[in-house]
This record gives C-alpha cells, structure tokens and sequence, in this order.
C-alpha cells in the first residue's frame, strides 16, 4: 500500500512529467459496504460509506486527442491513447477506467477531448475496496468540472456504471460509485438503487467503542465475467419466473411460494437477495435507533448467506470472519462482490489487538498468505482538491 501524495507533490510531479500545471486536482475514496451485498442489480438496498482511503487525480487538458496516463505505482509507464477513437481491446490495466469513463461521457454526448492524467492512490488494489470506482470517480468528476458535461450526481453515478459495464466489462451495480461520491464523514449511505434515493445514515463506531476492520485475504477477484456475471444472471432468471421486475419486488412472505417455483440453487439465490434486503432495512433502522453494537447478529446473518445462499465466500473470508468473531468481534462478514478480496469484522477497541493476532495466526496455520488488516471509518465523498 503506498503512502498517499500530499497535493504540492502530486502537482510537482504533473508538471515534472507532462511539462506543465494540471488544470486542478481530484479525490474520490474507495468504499466499504457495511450490508446490503447483490441487492444493488436487483434494484434493492445498499449500506456502504466511503473509507478514508482515496484516490487522487491531476489532469489537464488538451487541444488535441491525445491522452498521456501516468500513474505512482506499478510499472506500468506512460500509457498513450486516442481520445477520439477509445477502444476497450486495447486499454490496458488501470487505464481502462479513465478510458471508460471518458468513452462513457462520450456516449452521452460530451465533448472529451484529450488529456494529461497522473494517478496517485491508496486504495488497495483487489482487495474488494473498489479501487477502480475510486480512480472512475475521480476522473468523472474532473471531467464534469473542466468541459460542459456538469452532470449531478445520479448522472456521474450512471456514467461510471456504464464504464464498467460497457468499457471495463465488469456486470457491476451502482453501489460503489454511490458511496464514492454521495459518502460523508461518520456517515454511511443508504441507497435505493431502484431510484437512487438516497439518506446518510450515522455510523461512528469509534464514539462506540468499537473499530471497524478491513481483513484483506490478498485473495484477488475480478468482476468481469465469472461467477460475479453468472450471480447476476441467476438473479434475473429468478425475477422472470416469478414475474416481478426485479428482486426487490419479493417479500419475505414470498419465500415460501417462491421455494416452489424455483429451482433449489436458483432459489438460494433469490433467498440471500431477499433477505438482504430485509437486513439492510434493519441495519438503517438499528443505526438510527440503537447505535453500531446494535447491528453485529446482522452482519453475522449477512456472511451466512453470501456463505451458503449465494455462494460467493471462500475459505479464507470465512476464516476471517470465524476468526474475528471467535476473537470478540460482534459482527463480521465478507464486503463487496466476493470471491476473494476483503472481510469486515465490528471490534470492541479493547479486543483489536487480539482479532489481529488470532486472525493472522490463524491464516499461517492454514498455509493461507498473511492477510493485512486495517481500520477504516466514514470518510468525505469525492471532491475537487485544487
Ligand atoms: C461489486 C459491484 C457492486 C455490487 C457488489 C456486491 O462491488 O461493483 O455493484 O454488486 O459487488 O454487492
């Protein structure tokens, strides 16, 4: 993980690198998901928040269609392409999500003429921290500020999901940009994704308590095709069958009949939705009403679903998850698309110490990788630095 650039060094190496000043500098944080997982393409409730980890964009740009894309980490050098001939088949790495997000603008008819980019960021990669959403949501707000798009929110927030469905190609849903670019600090956002209402919710685990940890497995997963794609259709099949636009209209009350229409694996699947939907509904309603410790036996009821319902945990997230809990957290469960990436665990301060002990022991004794944990909390959406 590298160590963010401060504004002066970022606007320092711009000039150092493309031979002039950036037109000005962006941020847009990663997110956690605190509930509320595969329910957001199903048109139904999300709880995420934006973490204190961001990245950072300083772009200028240009008269003609060329774009020159450097960023501080990897190896990856400058990266050249054709702002007027954009091409998923060829962008390469993390330029694909600028490239998309300028092709998605495109397509709503702005004018994106070339540019000069230097990325910093200090979201972890692959880690289900959604890094990509950050660096989109960075790039869709310096180009809505710096041409003529001036999109709101709810725009910005379709035009990166059409990046990543239609350039990237990931079959993604809209939480990660939500939380991107709607979070605030201390707060959680608590999105309909049916028509992207949207209402902050307090989540200060820290006047609590508690900590809330990221347990990164180093497990690295990708959206793009894959089980991510077959859950999403499987979910779709579910809505056809029992005739309703989409998951969000299944009530609880439903399972039942639902049980004998479907499947046995399509029903699973259309169970973890529902009941989701359900937990995120109560998790709104405990932060409101009760505070942070109130919402752990959620989070817990959460992870059993993805676990067993959807299938989309994997040994490690579930070691994480028994691990922490067993080390006295009061809630933990898998965040983001699954498959890999990250685990959050709701802490008591006073048992941090030992959840990351037990949790790193534990993963040397299974022959897993050392995972890296870390705390996170509610941190400012997306905004212009400079
Ligand atoms: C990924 C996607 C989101 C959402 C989650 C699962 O993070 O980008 O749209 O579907 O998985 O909740």
């Amino acid at each position: 993980m590298n160590t963010p650039l401060g504004t002066a060094e970022l606007r320092s190496r711009f000039e150092a690198t493309f031979g002039a000043a950036p037109d000005g500098l962006w941020q847009a944080p990663g997110r956690v998901n605190l509930i509320g997982e595969h329910t957001d393409y199903n048109e139904g409730f999300v709880l995420p928040f934006a973490i204190d980890r961001a990245a950072r964009v300083a772009v200028r740009l240009r008269t003609d269609s060329t774009v020159r894309m450097l960023s501080t980490f990897g190896n990856q050098g400058l990266t050249t392409a054709d702002a007027a001939a954009l091409d998923p088949a060829t962008a390469k790495g993390w330029t694909k999500y600028p490239l998309g997000v300028m092709w998605a603008l495109q397509q709503r008819g702005v004018a994106v003429p070339g540019l000069d980019l230097l990325l910093d960021s200090d979201v972890p990669r692959g880690a289900g921290l959604s890094s990509s959403h950050a660096i989109e949501c960075a790039v869709a707000l310096a180009l809505n500020n710096l041409t003529a798009a001036s999109l709101g929110t709810a725009d910005l927030v379709l035009a990166t999901q059409r990046a990543e469905n239609e350039f990237v190609g990931a079959p993604t849903g809209i939480m990660d940009q939500s939380a991107s670019l709607r979070g605030a600090e201390g707060r959680a956002v608590f999105l309909d994704c049916r028509d992207q209402s949207a209402r902050l919710v307090p989540f200060d685990a820290g006047a609590a308590g508690l900590v809330l940890l990221v347990i990164d497995t180093g497990v690295t997963h990708s959206h793009a095709g894959g089980g991510y794609a077959a859950r999403r259709t499987s979910c779709e099949l579910g809505a056809d069958v029992l005739g309703v636009r989409a998951l969000r209209d299944v009530a609880l009350s439903d399972l039942p009949e639902a049980a004998g229409l479907l499947d046995a694996e399509t029903f699973r699947r259309v169970r973890h939705v529902v009941t989701e939907n359900a937990r995120v509904l109560q998790a709104v309603e405990r932060l409101e009403h009760a505070g942070p410790r109130a919402i752990g036996a959620l989070l817990d009821a959460s992870h059993a679903s993805m676990r067993d319902d959807f299938e989309i945990s994997c040994p490690e997230l579930d070691l994480a998850v028994d691990t922490a809990r067993a080390a006295g957290a009061i809630g933990a469960r898998m965040t983001g698309g699954g498959f890999g990436g990250s685990a959050i665990a709701l802490v008591p301060a006073e048992d941090e110490q030992r959840v990351r002990a037990d949790v790193g022991r534990a993963f040397a004794h299974a022959g897993f990788g050392a995972p890296t944990v870390f705390p996170v909390r509610p941190a400012a959406g997306a905004r212009r630095l400079a």
